[in-house]
């Protein structure tokens, strides 16, 4: 049986959700602003057009926005809260998931378990939760508190996930009797405190919310480090691998796969998707233009300024035909991406920066529906992995009108993508075929 691709897209409440400058574009061709309602609602409904499991918000506490240059380019700065948004697109559609992302380092774990489990009734079961230890000292500076190290990031998150699932189990899935008679809301027998005491968390419970449709939010991950994917094989349903090339990419799924295995998980029950940008339009050459138009746009100071939070250090200063290994040893915070480009090519700081969360630069999805689909199954088929996330490289609803509306049915027609979902929760999405 032919093997079926999850698609998700991949976007941030703000101008810019990837690629650098993506918000220029025609003015006379923008319907409607990144803030505004109608933008957010017709991406949700062109995703559901096209069957997307899930519309993923990336996040942070406080955007780029360190820096004049991020502020200036719209760097991940206007940043605002998708945890908001959420509940209006869940309003507007049937089907579509939503993953919000919150961080274990600056969120404590009671409101986490809240937020998420209310954001489950409210989206009728189609929450997810990107985990993210977060990179960036910047939001440790907004919320006064300091960024740990990396690996203790981690296992304090180790330790997050006992708390949180066990706030989520404090509250029985039938305590909630409504006995009017009795005049019995909630069974007391059935919520129990947890008088959690770790290294580093510690709550008291019970939960205030009852288990949603999901009993859970749908977990997501994106560790790239032994670290990280550690943490990702044991806590994570669906993991976002970031790779320098095809080979790390298979190299990654086999890992994570295994890792999963260790576990006593089913491997395939975690599933594993690329983020890409693909650039699609009827003729090679069309594509190749908008693609040219796109990477003419972000200059070296935007380029260098987009590294310095993942870096989690300054890298202005540093010459711009540095080899990165060199540079490797002072990076502090998302070191996965850096130590694979090492691996890859070892490329200078300046040709790293031009393609660092830059997917316009890949031209191997830049084309017609059937080349890129073409790329889309050999990738699939190499690595072993279980789908794609796609993130804008233009405005965003124009360009996922694209994707979903020619690139989709060719996957269709390849027997790669569903038509149509699978169930109606989120978990039941990502789990099942259709
Ligand atoms: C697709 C993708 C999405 C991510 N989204 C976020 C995010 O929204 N917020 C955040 O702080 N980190 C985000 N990260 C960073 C990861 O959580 C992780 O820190 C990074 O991949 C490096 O891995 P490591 O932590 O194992 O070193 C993302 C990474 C990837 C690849």
């Amino acid at each position: 049986m032919t093997r079926q691709m999850h698609l998700n897209a991949f976007v941030l409440f703000c101008p810019a959700p990837v690629t650098r400058l993506s918000w220029v574009y025609p003015e006379d061709k923008i319907r409607h602003q990144w803030w505004e309602m109608a933008y957010w609602e017709e991406i949700g409904s062109t995703l559901e057009r096209g069957s997307f499991d899930a519309l993923f918000f990336a996040d942070n506490m406080g955007g780029y926005g360190g820096d004049a240059d991020s502020v200036k380019y719209g760097m991940h700065f206007p940043l605002l809260d998708p945890a908001v948004l959420v509940p209006r697109l869940a309003a507007k559609t049937n089907n579509l998931g939503f993953v919000v992302t919150m961080s274990t380092t600056f969120t404590a774990p009671y409101a986490l378990a809240r937020t998420m489990q209310t954001l489950d009734h409210v989206t009728e079961g189609r929450i997810g939760w990107n985990i993210v230890t977060s990179t960036n000292p910047h939001e440790g500076d907004n919320l006064g508190v300091e960024l740990p190290a990396h690996d203790e990031r981690y296992e304090r998150a180790h330790e997050y996930m006992d708390v949180v699932q066990a706030l989520w189990d404090s509250f029985e899935p039938d305590a909630l009797v409504m006995d009017h008679e009795k005049r019995i809301m909630t069974d007391p027998n059935k919520v129990h405190r947890i008088d959690f005491d770790g290294r580093w968390h510690s709550s008291a419970g019970p939960l205030s919310v009852m288990p949603g449709p999901q009993g859970k939010p749908v977990l997501t991950q994106a560790g790239a480090s032994n670290a990280g994917m550690s943490f990702a094989a044991k806590h994570a349903e669906m993991v976002f691998a970031p790779a320098a090339n095809d080979t790390q990419r298979r190299d990654m799924v086999a890992d994570l796969r295994s890792r999963a295995s260790d576990h006593g998980r089913d491997p395939y029950d975690l599933k594993i998707v690329f983020t890409h940008g693909p650039i699609v339009a009827p003729t090679a050459a069309e594509a190749t233009a908008i693609q040219e138009q796109i990477l003419a746009r972000p200059g070296y100071a935007a380029d260098i300024a987009a590294l310095r939070p993942p870096a989690g250090i300054d890298l202005s200063h540093i010459e711009p035909e540095t080899p990165l290994s060199e540079i490797l040893p002072q990076v502090t915070g998302m070191r996965g991406p850096f130590e694979k480009a090492v691996e890859d090519d070892n490329p200078t700081l300046a040709e790293f920066a031009s393609r660092f969360r830059n997917l316009a630069a890949d031209s191997r999805f830049v084309g017609t529906a059937t080349d890129i689909a073409d790329e889309l199954e050999a990738l699939q088929d190499f690595t072993d992995c279980d789908g794609f996330q796609f993130a804008p490289t233009y405005y965003p609803p124009d360009c996922y009108a694209t994707i979903v509306d020619d690139l989709v049915p060719e996957l269709q027609r390849r027997g790669r993508v569903r038509r149509g979902y699978a169930g109606s929760t989120l978990r039941e999405n990502l789990l099942g075929d259709a």
